[in-house]
Order: structure tokens, then sequence, then C-alpha cells
């Protein structure tokens, strides 16, 4: 053996960066069933999915709430399938770590199974979302199984369904009646049956969420449902207090945003006016003429 030490040519490589996040998993989503929580909120765009991603939140959902906040519609009937394609685009493209699941809209999955297996496949493939989350119960369990058939994971949605707003006769809390209850617990199980990922469950009382959660082998995921869901999920603009009017009892504001981005603006709007905004550190300079050596 030489005492020379071995060359060893070529530059080292740099250090590996370990990535110590990665996105969860449907497989994953399923394995926390009765475990830590899972946490959800809903993103419409690159930056709010950033931050949302920074948090440590879990798994951002592209609601078709985008309709409401976003658009300023009324419900959420309006939004279509290329309003989801768009903003779940936007979402990946902000998105490092989390799962992300596109909402179908109104009519893109309830008139044929094909038409949904379709729509679905587009959220994914031109979206990028790893899921889609769709509405209703027993009446959509064969839909749900023809898309999960396509190797599509579904999130499914029961109880207070938005879409369904003007059969419910408005945004109204779900199952506080006896018949109504059992109804929606033979939805959730007919939807975790047809082989549904994961449960939102939304707008109905606490004792029929944790019911829920107890007889079905799949995680549910609760908005105004409760704590005894195995995640919770909340519109990102209700979280950080952003919507001016709203105020429902099941959101939790996490902060004063709309309060805080008022008068945020307010004081730009006020610098601008009495020249303080742009500073000299805020403006550009022109280049020095270089100094002439011959004097001209
Ligand atoms: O569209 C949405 O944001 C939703 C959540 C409220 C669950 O469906």
């Amino acid at each position: 053996m030489s005492d020379t030490p071995e060359v060893k040519y070529g530059r080292p490589s740099a250090a590996p960066q370990l990535e110590t996040r990665k996105a969860i998993t449907v497989p994953e989503i399923r394995a926390r069933k009765g475990g830590e929580p899972l946490t959800m909120v809903t993103a419409y765009d690159a930056t709010f999915a950033r931050m949302l991603d920074e948090a440590g939140v879990e798994l951002l959902l592209v609601g078709d709430s985008l309709g409401m906040v976003v658009q300023g519609n009324a419900d959420t009937l309006g939004v279509t399938v290329d309003d989801i394609v768009y903003h779940t685009r936007a979402v990946t493209r902000g998105a490092r770590h989390c799962h992300v699941v596109g909402d179908m809209p109104f009519l893109s999955y309830q008139v044929t199974p094909e038409e949904a297996v379709r729509n679905a496949g587009r959220i994914l493939a031109q979206g990028g979302a790893h899921a889609v989350k769709l509405e209703g119960g027993a009446a959509i369990a064969p839909t749900i199984a023809r898309i999960v058939a396509a190797g599509i994971p579904v999130m499914a949605h029961v109880g207070l369904t938005p879409q369904s707003v003007h059969a419910l006769g408005g945004f109204r809390v779900q199952g506080r009646e006896h018949d109504d209850a059992e109804r929606i617990f033979a939805d959730a199980v007919a939807v975790a049956e047809a082989g549904a990922y994961a449960l939102v469950l939304e707008g109905i009382p606490g004792e029929l969420a944790a019911r829920i959660t107890d007889a079905l082998a799949i995680p549910t995921i609760g908005i105004g449902a409760g704590v005894h869901c195995d995640g919770q999920v909340l519109v990102c603009y209700d979280l950080l207090g952003m919507t001016a009017d709203l105020r429902p009892k099941f959101v939790k504001r996490y902060d004063d945003g709309f309060d805080r981005v008022v008068a945020a603006a307010r004081h730009f709007c006020d610098e601008v006016k009495q020249r303080a905004f742009p500073g000299s550190e805020h403006t550009f300079a022109m280049r020095k003429r270089p100094v002439s050596i011959t004097g001209t």
C-alpha cells in the first residue's frame, strides 16, 4: 500500500440537500385515521399556497368556495372546471410540500360518470392536483367508484353541501333532526364504501360527526362539525379574518386580515399623497458618466 493519499479527480459534489418534509400521500392520509389530526386550508393562488405550505398545512383545497371569496358571487354554482384547473395550477406552482385537492364544480360530475371521470382527470392532468373532492352521498357513490377505478383519488363531502344551497333552503346546519342525521350517516357510509380516501363533514352537529368518524375506516375532515373529526379544514380568508361581513359560528379568525390590509393600503395612500413614498431608497439613479482622461 502506498503512503501517498489517494487522488480523487473532479469537484466534490455539494452535500445533498435532504428534504425533511414531503407531501403527504393518499395512503398516509388514510393511515392518519384516529391519529394526529389532519390540517387542510383552502388556497386559490401561488402566493397563499406558498405561505400555507411554509406554515406546515398538510392539505390545500382549491375549493369551489373561490366562486364566493375570489369571484364575489353569492354561491359556488357558477364555478367552472376551467376555473378550478386555472387556480389549481397556480396553487401547485406555489406549494412545495402540500397534498393538493381540486374541487369538482357544480354539474361537472352529476350528469354522467363518463363526464365526471374526464373532468376529474383534467383537474389532475392539467391542474396538477393529487386528488379531487366532490359533494354528495349515496346518490353519487357509483360515480365516486368510477373515478376511483380510473386511478383518481376522491375526497367526498357530506352534510351541508353548498352546491345544493337551493335544495337545502340556504347555508343551514344539517342533521339536527333524527331522520336527517340517519340520512347523512348512510351517505357517509356509502361514499366510504365507494372508495373515497377521506370525507369532509360540513355543518353538522358534533355528536353526529363523532358517530360517523367512529364508524368509518377513512379519515373525516370537519368544518363546522366539532372537534371529534380526524382533521379540520377552514377557508383561508375566514382563518385570516379577511372576510368583511361573513362571521359564521364555526369559523375561528386567527388574525384580523381585513383590518390589517385596509390599514396598510390606507398608509400607502397617505404616503403617496404626502410624497413620502417612494423614498430615495426606492428610487433608481442614473449611472455616473465616465471621467474623460483628456478633459474634453
Ligand atoms: O369549497 C370549499 O372551500 C369547501 C370547503 C369549505 C370544505 O368545500
